[in-house]
């Protein structure tokens, strides 16, 4: 069986494809044949080290993928061989292979005949934005602003404000991307340069912001805090420049400001079961219709990875790059 796999942490040149002896389905475990799984800014923090857990040693790479039921071990009960499935992050990484062997709790099945490259960023990114945008329970017509707008979990963003009927406000640092979220169903889209605070000013008006989904850190939301509504919401979810999140105490004290720290991970670990199935459940209904979708920059095959993982990791792509086990590769 492929494997990607890296064996030593913060060196990345350490990644190999290797051939390891498949697991079989232990008790409780379903194993998935991989048809595509992304390259996931968390992915790397893995193998550099910068993630919240370590595993053992030569480790396989990749938290989420979708694939087929090839085998179930004794007393799983949602999914059968032959399924489709999504697999979920947990702390065993593996969607990098062409098969992996996780507890059934990390496998949600997918009901719909949707196209696999889709469906493979749905398990995180699709998840995370539909429990970002709870934060505050916004009201029709809100303005939620977010950073690193035209990444792919803002894209996932984007559609499900509007489809809430909320506006966003999209935070990118390059101008080049501005055409096309406005054509995704972005209200207004603002770089953030120099001249940040006074191109907020002029597409807000007098109307403030209600909740603030920040995955960059830094200097940005100290910007944005003028412009936030009294009990407005802040969400980190992650700190891509590598800087702490700023909130004036000002703002931070004055406007009782709410702030929140999301990992998706905690929340797989501890909603109910069916809360998971019915969340999965709703944004695959809506990426078979064809409600919503991510960017797709490329794929490629797993024996292709050092160049996948140069492209995933450079900036400027228009999309994600998602590894396919099948023969569909696209550039
Ligand atoms: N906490 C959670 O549970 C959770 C769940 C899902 C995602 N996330 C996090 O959300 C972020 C986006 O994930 P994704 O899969 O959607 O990413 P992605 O599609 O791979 O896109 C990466 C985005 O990050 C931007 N970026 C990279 N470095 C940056 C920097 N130094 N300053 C500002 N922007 C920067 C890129 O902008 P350019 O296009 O300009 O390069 C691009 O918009 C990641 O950090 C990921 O770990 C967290």
């Amino acid at each position: 069986m492929q494997s990607i796999q890296f064996s030593e942490y913060g060196k990345a040149d350490t990644v190999r494809l290797v051939e390891a002896d498949p697991a079989r389905a232990g008790s409780g475990d379903v194993k998935v044949a991989i048809e595509a799984a992304p390259l996931n800014p968390s992915d790397f923090m893995l193998i550099d080290g910068r993630y919240p857990f370590r595993p053992p040693l030569p480790s396989p790479a990749g938290s989420e993928g979708v694939g087929r039921v090839v085998e179930v071990g004794a007393g799983v009960t949602s999914v059968k061989e032959g399924d489709r499935v999504l697999v979920l992050p947990s702390g065993q990484p593996g969607t990098w292979q062409q098969e992996i062997v996780v507890a059934e709790r990390f496998v949600v099945r997918v009901g719909r005949d949707v196209d696999p490259v889709q469906l493979a960023t749905v398990g995180i990114n699709a998840a995370t934005a539909v429990l970002l945008l709870r934060y505050g329970a916004p009201e029709p017509g809100s303005w939620v602003a977010q950073t690193a707008a035209n990444s792919g979990l803002g894209a996932f963003v984007i559609a499900l404000a509007r489809r809430a009927g909320l506006r966003t406000l999209n935070i990118v640092r390059r101008p080049e991307v501005a055409d096309a979220l406005l054509d995704a169903g972005a209200d207004e889209v603002v770089v953030s340069d120099d001249t940040f605070g006074a191109q907020v000013a002029e597409v807000l008006g007098d109307a403030e912001v209600s909740l603030v989904l920040d995955g960059v850190g830094g200097p940005v939301v100290a910007g944005l805090t003028p412009f936030l509504a009294r009990e407005a919401h802040i969400v980190s979810f992650a700190a891509l420049s590598g800087q702490p999140i700023a909130v004036p105490p000002m703002h931070l004290t004055f406007k009782n400001l709410h702030l929140h720290g999301f990992w998706l991970n905690n929340w797989l670990d501890s909603a109910p079961r069916a809360e998971i199935e019915e969340l999965y459940g709703y944004v695959i209904d809506l990426i078979a219709d064809g409600a919503l979708s991510t960017p797709i920059e490329a794929t490629y095959r797993l024996d292709e990875h050092a160049e996948a993982i140069a492209h995933a990791r450079s900036t400027g792509r228009d999309g994600k790059i998602v590894f396919v086990t099948g023969p569909a590769v696209t550039r």
